[in-house]
């Protein structure tokens, strides 16, 4: 049965004032509103979902299995996803519950998924776990890999690469945020390495490999070498916020009233911020700003 978790395209919007705050050319800076991708809240991780709950659907599964931070906006996605689709969801989640559930953890509960908490365990093994007792209890699980991307779901963003070139053909830079790696591998895979930065956020030891990884694996050239990643921006850690995020926060919602995440497209507004001061980006380039969502995940850090 086939099954639509997205609204595409999604649109790409000017953002003059940015760009003037930024020194970049007025009509040089767009942002391209993957925060509007539809389902549960929106984000980036629903193209990639598409994919892979049409797949679990495909192969039968009663229930989907995926890990994640307690923040984790892929987890929030994963149980709006099964909600739509009619599976039950499953999310394990890194560490103990916390006091009051907030932000994404409020929307995962709201969709209907069962959370477990992995404690001080390793996350896959917990995973693998659950979805061994879930088979035991007759069910037929579904495993989405951490942050939903692999070279399969990567896809989705080399598709995502194709709409964004029919808005806009010729562009000089993609500017995105890095965790799992799947949606740079995408834009990469269609794009070619020049034309995208990546942001990592800190969600996985070396973000450079990973992405390079899932590129080849996609059946692409090697391109560890020449990919443009930024890794200066994590500052203490994945859920840390850092004051460039911050920076970046308070610069697109003062210009053009919109909202980034303090974990991922805070980040990579940053990077994009730093690429300008630092001439990587120049006033005449035509710059894509990714906009992958999260949203909830400003409501669930308590110490914002
Ligand atoms: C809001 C947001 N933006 C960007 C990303 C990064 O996407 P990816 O995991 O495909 O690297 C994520 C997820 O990790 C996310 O939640």
């Amino acid at each position: 049965m086939a099954m639509t978790l997205t609204s595409l395209p999604t649109p790409l919007e000017p953002a003059p004032r940015w760009a003037r705050a930024l020194n970049l050319r007025a009509d040089r800076l767009w942002i391209k509103r993957d925060d509007l991708t539809g389902l549960g809240g929106g984000d980036n991780k629903t193209r990639k979902l598409q994919i892979s709950v049409q797949a679990a659907l495909d192969a039968g599964a009663t229930v989907l299995v995926t890990t994640g931070a307690p923040q984790s906006n892929h987890a929030r996605l994963t149980a709006a996803a099964g909600a739509r689709a009619g599976l039950e969801v499953v999310l394990v989640l890194e560490g103990e519950a916390p006091e009051a559930d907030r932000g994404n953890l409020l929307l995962d509960r709201l969709f209907g998924a069962e959370v477990t908490w992995s404690g001080d365990r390793d996350l896959s093994l917990v995973q693998d776990e659950t979805a061994d007792a879930l088979r035991e209890r007759g069910g037929r699980p579904y495993v989405i890999p951490f942050g939903g991307s692999s070279p399969e779901t990567a896809v989705a963003y080399r598709d995502a690469a194709r709409e964004i070139l029919t808005q806009i053909p010729s562009l000089d830079h993609v500017v995105v945020a890095v965790g799992s790696g799947g949606t740079m591998a995408g834009l990469v895979a269609e794009l070619g390495p020049d034309r995208v930065l990546g942001v990592d956020c800190g969600a996985v030891p070396d973000a450079l490999s990973t992405v390079s990884q899932m590129v080849r694996a996609m059946g692409e050239p090697d391109p560890c070498a020449t990919l443009r990643m930024d890794t200066s921006l994590v500052g203490a850690g994945y859920g840390a916020l850092t004051e460039e995020a911050s920076e970046a926060m308070r610069q697109l919602a003062r210009t053009e009233g919109l909202i980034l995440d303090p974990t991922y497209t805070a980040r990579a507004g940053a990077g994009l911020i730093k690429a300008v001061r630092e001439g990587r980006i120049s006033p005449e380039d035509t710059t894509v700003f990714l906009h992958s969502g999260g949203l909830p995940g400003l409501f669930g850090h308590s110490e914002l």
